[in-house]
């Protein structure tokens, strides 16, 4: 298991965000709600800086004339087309099968590290 550890826990507080060098790789990552998640920094569509785009939730589905706001800090927009991918899976919400590559986080005396080499696993 190749390890990089990135952070301390106390630079990226909850609903925050940090982006990383991993290499040739930047990285983004997310504090939802006291837990960690990390994507690639390139969006599947045209490659725009994903990771610093807007943080916010979405429409959930619903009943017609219903509006049930949810995931709420779990939703990036990308910042040049608008395309939105769930951060804890990285899937877009439009098709499942177009996703932003995300990495496995673990944390470790207070370091955020990222599993690097090993597919993700969904949530
Ligand atoms: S580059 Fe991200 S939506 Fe187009």
């Amino acid at each position: 298991m190749n390890v990089q550890f990135v952070a301390a826990v106390e630079e990226i507080p909850e609903g925050q965000r940090k982006i990383v060098q991993v290499g040739k790789r930047s990285v983004g990552i997310f504090n939802i709600r006291g837990k960690y998640y990390a994507l690639l920094n390139y969006c599947p569509h045209y490659g725009a800086e994903l990771c610093k785009g807007l943080v916010s939730g979405t429409t959930m589905e619903s009943h017609v004339y219903e509006f049930i706001y949810g995931k709420d800090q779990e939703i990036i927009r990308c910042p040049w087309h608008g395309w939105e991918f769930d951060i804890k899976t990285g899937c877009s919400l439009f098709d499942e099968q177009v996703k932003a590559k995300r990495f496995e986080v673990i944390v470790q005396d207070g370091q955020i590290g990222l599993i690097l080499g090993a597919q993700s696993k969904r949530e």
